[in-house]
């Protein structure tokens, strides 16, 4: 009979698989098992029949759901933009703001003077932050560079959080967030030097795991994007697009065109960009903070995303500008009280849809045979909890699959 690494019982568990209802729930005691850092066995306690593990613990009935997944932030950056939050709230807009040469652009410049260890010790208080939360997987879009060297430097920092934390990083090449003031007159020509020289060099040395852009008229064209898209479909990246935040530019459109991983933001996505989604199998990766920090009143269209079908996650969008927020479940919960989505599809949108919007849902997102052993225990009685406490610590441990064995 075989002997498993790990065995964690009497626990009660939300498995959050696809198409089952009630957060996938396991009826009764149960209990899963790890071995080589997979999920190898899961279910009723009654069932084990006898089989043991090298280590067994005692959950004590603690709930076990998948590991949280943030995937959409820009936790690497320099400085901060207080004051412009200062500004906006005495009336300036964050297009005002970004116009005088502000917003993204202030982060720009305090980014390309840090260096790689300064942005490097910020970030990873970030991303402890978020881990003391339940998040192992977090996506982090380079974009406050617009040079080759910062753009390199960002997602170099951000590969490092990945060996020496304890979350997995997923990279997005971001260089297309705005245009660069070097490039002011000319943004095609900036288009260009991402698709023959940065992007080149950010596959050559590995460093991006998908190509990301923001569709805007504060930032890049439909036409302009479409370009940097067909470069990034050649050399093998997935894509995914900052969509419709601000106004609709057809970005929902242009996302599914090129079979986006996911397009994110959505709150002035029409009713054709969610049909376009919906074809492409598209994720729809909602950002209540930055809606929330930027006093946005236009909601993205939940309740036809929903009939159509389109797979929804919830992120963070953690960054200087338009969401400094730094938690995950604070985003859930915003989510559920901003736009009535429910506890349910928010746990969802952090955990399983998360993972498919990062291309990663074969590999972890639920709790099921054969994927990561990433798994987050709580001090709840039901998961419900999870995006309703803000600021409250509930997690007893997470045990990603890098530590299951060793610990
Ligand atoms: O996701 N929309 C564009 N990018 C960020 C904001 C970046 C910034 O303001 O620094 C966002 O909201
Ligand atoms: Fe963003």
């Amino acid at each position: 009979m075989q002997n498993w690494d790990l065995l964690l019982t009497d626990a009660r568990i939300a498995t959050m698989r696809a198409g089952a209802p009630d957060y996938g729930i396991v009826a009764g005691r149960a209990a899963i098992a790890i071995s080589d850092d997979r999920i190898v066995w899961l279910g009723d306690e009654s069932n084990l029949e006898g089989r043991t593990a090298a280590k067994q613990r005692s959950m004590n009935g603690r709930w076990l759901t998948p590991a949280l997944i943030d995937c959409h932030t820009h936790l690497v950056f320099g400085g901060n933009r207080a004051a412009e939050f200062e500004q906006r709230l005495r009336g300036a807009s964050y297009e005002d703001i970004a116009a005088a040469g502000g917003g993204i652009l202030s982060t720009v410049r305090a980014t390309r003077e840090a260096s790689a260890d300064e942005l490097f010790n910020a970030a990873l208080t970030r991303v402890n932050a978020l881990a003391s939360e339940g998040v192992a997987t977090i996506e982090i879009k380079s974009g406050y560079g617009l040079d080759i060297d910062t753009e390199i430097r960002m997602l170099e920092v951000a590969r490092r959080l990945g060996r020496e934390s304890s979350v997995d990083v997923r990279t997005s090449l971001l260089a297309a967030h705005t245009v660069p003031p070097e490039f002011e007159h000319n943004p095609d020509g900036y288009i260009d030097l991402i698709c023959d020289e940065i992007l080149p060099r950010v596959v050559e040395h590995d460093l991006a795991d998908a190509v990301d852009a923001y569709c805007e008229s504060i930032a890049f064209s439909p036409a302009q994007i479409e370009k940097l898209f067909h470069k990034a479909s050649e050399l093998g990246l997935p894509v995914k697009l900052h969509a419709d935040q601000l106004s609709n530019g057809g970005g929902a459109e242009l996302a599914a065109r090129f079979g986006a991983l996911s397009a994110d933001h959505l709150e002035y996505t029409s009713s054709t960009g969610v049909a376009a989604l919906a074809a492409s199998n598209s994720v729809a990766v909602l950002l209540p903070g930055a809606f929330l920090t930027l006093a946005e009143t236009q909601s993205p269209p939940i309740d036809e995303l929903r009939s159509n079908g389109v797979p929804i996650a919830v992120a963070t969008d953690c960054n200087p500008g338009t969401s400094p927020i730094c938690s995950l479940r604070t985003a859930m919960m915003l989510a559920c009280r901003l736009w009535k989505l429910t506890p349910e599809e928010c746990l969802a949108g952090a955990t399983r849809e998360a993972a498919r919007a990062l291309g990663l849902l074969h590999d972890r997102g639920t709790l099921e045979v054969g994927k990561r052993a990433d798994i987050a225990t709580w001090d709840i009685s039901h998961p419900r909890e999870l995006t309703y406490w803000v600021g409250t610590p509930q997690l007893a441990d997470l045990i990603p699959s890098r530590q299951t064995t060793r610990s």
